[in-house]
């Protein structure tokens, strides 16, 4: 059975689905600090079959202790993390505690039951200001913010883990930008209060409930001025998940692995496919730079590829559809 760590929330019910839909069994394990139990009803209903969950705290030995004793767990996906840039900056020892922390007490249990391997959602965030892009895994690793830290640490801890024990299987899944949503428009990406990031802004702006985007930097080198990023489909990065643990079904060891598409967008051409997608405008203005921002980030994905034989698939009209399917049918998220 898989334990999936945050699985309740925005990529973690994504890839419960197609666990789920692959014939996997799992198990849920989310304390809903940015959660609700109605995305796991939805998950239901998409799978048409009941989804078992606990709610606990990755940071419990106890509350881990009773999923370990309960379900026979053969590996872990571990989504349970918190993940606002600007937050950590301000609270710095509450992402210490929940992701370090967290994932130190998950390893401890995991060993006690010779569970030992272990799916981890890292982020492009590692590799700092980029000197060039495309990103490839080898490229030096830096962190600019506390939530960024805590994935570079947590990356050397799982490192230094399997240094020490090489019975584990590891695989550090670095992640480029995750947008869209589910075809059905029932599960998406729910951010509670304004949204830090670009794409659920931009959806919120169209559905009425932000009046304006502000455009962060329109001096940055790249073709336009603004950000270039890589978004990539939600339903493709969870595809990646299955793809890692399925990989360790004949190989052993510990994997990197950028999950991106390899094509870079900038701010402004998201606006516009946006705006096709939902036929809504979107009213924006270009501001400062937002502080820690880089001009340009994307992956080159073709070590991915190559060891785990998955690619992105989707396009960014897809994701802006499903973006927009969601966010219109759902304007106050899962509330
Ligand atoms: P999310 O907030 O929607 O999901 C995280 C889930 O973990 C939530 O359901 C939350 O309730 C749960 N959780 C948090 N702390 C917990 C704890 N101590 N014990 C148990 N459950 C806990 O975020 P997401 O976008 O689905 O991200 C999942 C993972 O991917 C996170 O680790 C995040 O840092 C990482 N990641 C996300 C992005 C992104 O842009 N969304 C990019 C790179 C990496
Ligand atoms: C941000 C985080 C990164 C994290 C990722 C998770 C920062 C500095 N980085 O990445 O650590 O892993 O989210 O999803 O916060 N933009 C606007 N207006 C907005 C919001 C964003 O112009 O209201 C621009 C940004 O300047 C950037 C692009 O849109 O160029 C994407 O921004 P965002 O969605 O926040 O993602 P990242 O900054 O790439």
């Amino acid at each position: 059975m898989v334990l999936v760590t945050g699985g309740a929330g925005y990529i973690g019910t994504h890839t419960c689905v197609q666990l789920i839909e692959a014939g996997y069994e799992i198990i849920i394990f989310d304390n809903f600090s940015n959660a609700t139990q109605e995305a796991i009803k939805r998950v239901e209903a998409i799978v048409k079959q009941k989804v078992p969950y606990l709610e606990g705290d990755i940071r419990s030995d106890s509350d881990l202790e009773k999923v370990f004793t309960q379900y026979d767990i053969t590996s872990v996906i571990h989504f349970a993390g918190l993940k606002a840039v600007g937050e950590s900056v301000a609270e710095p020892l509450k992402y210490y505690d929940n992701n370090v922390y967290g994932t130190l007490v998950l390893c401890e249990v995991m060993n006690r039951h010779n569970c030992k391997k272990i799916v981890f959602s890292s982020s492009a965030t590692v590799y700092g200001d980029p000197h060039t892009t495309p990103i490839t895994e080898d490229f030096p690793l830096s962190a600019t913010n506390p939530y960024g830290k805590t994935k570079l640490f947590i990356e050397e801890i799982l490192r230094d883990l399997y240094n020490a024990d090489n019975s584990w299987d590891i695989a550090l899944l670095r992640y480029f930008n995750p947008v869209g949503a589910h075809s059905s428009g029932t599960i998406g990406e729910d951010p509670n209060g304004i949204p830090n990031n670009l794409m659920p802004f931009i959806a919120q702006t169209a559905v009425g409930k932000r009046e304006r985007l502000s455009v962060f930097g329109g001096d940055y080198d790249t073709t336009d001025g603004t950000g270039v990023r890589d978004y990539i489909h939600v339903t493709d990065l969870a595809a990646g998940h299955l793809k890692a643990l399925a990989y360790f079904d004949n190989n052993k060891g510990l994997l990197t692995v950028n999950l991106g598409t390899g094509k870079g967008y900038s701010v402004l051409e998201m606006i516009q496919a946006f705006e096709t997608a939902s036929q809504k405008t979107v009213p924006y203005a270009i501001v400062e730079r937002r502080p820690g921002d880089i001009a340009a980030c994307f992956a080159d994905p073709a070590y991915a590829k190559k060891v785990l034989d998955w690619e992105a698939t989707k396009s960014i009209e897809e994701m802006c559809e499903d973006t927009w399917r969601w966010q219109s049918n759902n304007p106050n998220g899962y509330k």
